[in-house]
């Protein structure tokens, strides 16, 4: 039998939905980013960041917001930056209980994106 699928072990959409506004609101504390997000509407971004997780771990929903390139296409993100979002998720995926197997799968996810987000 297969595995369950990574949205399914991180607990579905309202797992995820909390997980990502745990994400947004430690980007709203981190210094080394947050001016980044400070024309942002929080609502907007939890729930395109949702969509984008569902969507991108095996969920039914489909995602509605940018592709990764355009989303941050000229926005010149440094390594420290990313490196900050990654400390992010990291600290949101432990306060939100997320499965050591299951962090460790999303973190390559995140990383694995870098060369549509560095420096585009
Ligand atoms: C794993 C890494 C990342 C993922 C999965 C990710 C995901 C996303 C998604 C889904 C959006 C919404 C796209 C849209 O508006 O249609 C977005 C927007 C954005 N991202 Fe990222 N991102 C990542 C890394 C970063 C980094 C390192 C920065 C730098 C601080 C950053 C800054 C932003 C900003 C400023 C926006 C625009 C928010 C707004 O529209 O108000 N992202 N990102």
């Amino acid at each position: 039998m297969a595995d369950a699928t990574l949205y399914e072990r991180l607990g579905g959409e309202g797992k995820i939905r909390a997980l990502a506004t745990s994400i947004f609101d430690n980007h709203a504390k981190n210094e080394t980013i947050n001016a980044r997000y400070g024309a942002s509407d929080r609502d907007d971004v939890i729930r395109l960041v949702t969509e984008f997780i569902c969507a991108g771990t095996g969920g039914p929903q489909s995602y509605s917001g940018k592709d990764m390139l355009a989303a941050h296409k000229g926005m010149n993100i440094s390594e420290q930056e990313y490196v900050a979002v990654l400390d992010d998720i990291l600290d949101a995926m432990n306060v939100n209980s997320i499965g050591k197997r299951e962090q460790e799968e999303f973190l390559m996810i995140a990383y694995s994106l870098r060369g549509e987000i560095l420096h585009v």
